[in-house]
């Protein structure tokens, strides 16, 4: 398969991305308290394996090591979060400097070895001690989201000009406060909703906050999205997928374009949004940058009894699918890019996450081989540089993960990385994947020299 290369800028980010839980480990070191995942993932069987991320892949010793990694793999970008509950452990008072320093050591080595961050500001780490307080459902966490990020934004805007408010708000609410598969493990509709609500608002607040801090900061929200197909062509069906569209991306992509929440969807879920006058237009304020995360599709029916939004999911036939039982497809990452750009109007877009887990084999003499995952990199790639040779304004792509992680609910099961990790002894291995994504920046780096 191959990857035009040419219809991608000169400029280009080859990025890949991890988040604070996943891989930091350390979570009570140097003044760092619990968030939400870590209370979640210590309670017996939420997750698989009663795994929880005590230690993870321990990058917060590790970090310059990890560097070393995003060098041998030729990136020039890496998307990483901050987790709220080092840099202000209580969630809404005092600043651990402690927690700074690190990503400020951390923004300083990327810096050194060329790799330019992009900071996310929120991707899941609730500080436990707002969840005590009531969490997304109130108003006052994303009131507070906005003092973090503005601490965090004056601290290192000088040198990161690349930020996200919040990473796929849609599973802090949907999964986190609807399906309780993911912190804070709850099922309540009325509690999602204005989860959802609170977090964009957070969205908006956290951009008016990171501009005022860092002038000249170029600040985005980084969504999941999916393509929905009905199941079939009958009406109960088609009205079906359109109502999935409006759970999985219309609800979170209308606001953040000053379009409001979708009224349809409003309808379907019944709640009454916690509005308060001028809320549409911070949270609807024009973005820099918009960040597409993008693993499979999904083909729904109605299910008129099922919770909202009233669909169930249907396998469809003979497609490939990941590890994660995930559909491979990668037309749908194309046709996301467009339908953003089309539909959107989008000025410039990311793909921040994409990526696939499959259960590696460390072979004897220590390599690790993963010609699927190479596979899918590959031809997600090139459906990215399709778009962009149709117009889209694609200005980088960022590969999940950087490393193998703790997978959320799954623990550490579900391997994501380029890079693999022994848990055991923390020793990282480049796996073919990485090997592979390394030979296409190379070569669109040759590219560009030839075409300068
Ligand atoms: O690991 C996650 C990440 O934290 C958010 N996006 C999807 C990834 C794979 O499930």
């Amino acid at each position: 398969m191959t990857i035009d290369l040419a219809a991608l800028p000169h400029d280009f980010l080859w990025g890949t991305a991890t988040s604070a839980y996943q891989i930091e480990g350390a979570v009570a070191e140097d003044g760092r308290a619990p968030s939400i995942w870590d209370t979640f993932s210590h309670t017996p069987g939420r997750i698989d394996g009663d795994d929880h991320g005590d230690t993870a892949c321990d990058h917060y010793h590790r970090w310059r090591e990890d560097i070393g990694l995003m060098r041998q793999l030729g990136t020039n970008a890496y998307r990483l979060s901050v987790a709220w509950p080092r840099v202000m452990p209580g969630g809404d008072g005092e600043v651990n400097p402690k927690g700074l320093a690190f990503y400020d050591e951390l923004v300083d080595g990327l810096l050194e070895a060329g790799i330019t961050p992009s900071v996310t500001l929120y991707h899941w780490d609730l500080p436990q001690a707002l969840q005590d307080r009531g969490g997304w459902p109130e108003r006052a966490t994303a009131e507070h989201f906005a003092t973090y990020a503005a601490v965090v934004a004056e601290r290192l805007g000088d040198r990161v000009s690349h930020w996200a408010t919040l990473n796929e708000p849609l599973c802090s609410a949907w999964i986190g406060h609807l399906e309780g598969k993911m912190a804070p493990g709850w099922t309540d509709l009325t509690a999602a909703v204005r989860a959802s609500y609170h977090l964009l608002l957070a969205h908006g607040l956290g951009m008016r906050a990171i501009r005022a801090a860092a002038p000249g900061a170029q600040v985005g929200i980084v969504n999941n999205l999916s393509t929905i197909f009905a199941a079939s062509g009958s009406e109960e069906d088609v009205a079906a997928a359109r109502r999935m569209d409006g759970h999985t991306n219309r609800w979170w992509l209308d606001p953040v374009h000053g379009r409001g929440f979708p009224a349809d969807m409003r309808e379907v879920y019944g709640v009454d949004l916690p509005e308060q006058p001028g809320d549409l237009d911070l949270i609807g304020a024009p973005l820099d940058w918009l960040g597409l995360n993008y693993y499979f599709p999904q083909t729904v029916a109605a299910d008129p009894a099922g919770p909202a939004p009233h669909v169930r999911t249907v396998r469809r036939d003979g497609v490939p699918r990941t590890g994660m039982d995930w559909e491979v497809d990668a037309s749908g990452i194309e046709d996301l890019l467009l339908r953003l750009t089309d539909e959107y109007g989008a000025r410039r877009l990311y793909v921040t996450e994409n990526g696939s887990s499959y259960p590696d084999t460390v072979r004897p003499d220590g390599t690790v081989d993963d010609p699927e995952r190479a596979e899918y990199l590959t031809a997600h790639l090139a459906a990215c540089a399709s778009a962009a040779g149709k117009g889209v304004p694609l200005a980088g792509y960022f590969a999940w993960s950087l490393l193998d992680n703790f997978e959320w609910a799954y623990g550490y099961d579900k391997r994501f990385g380029l890079v693999h990790v022994d848990y055991r002894t923390q020793a990282r291995t480049i796996k073919g994947s990485g090997r592979r994504y390394a030979e296409i920046i190379r070569a669109a780096r040759e590219r560009g020299r030839e075409a300068a």
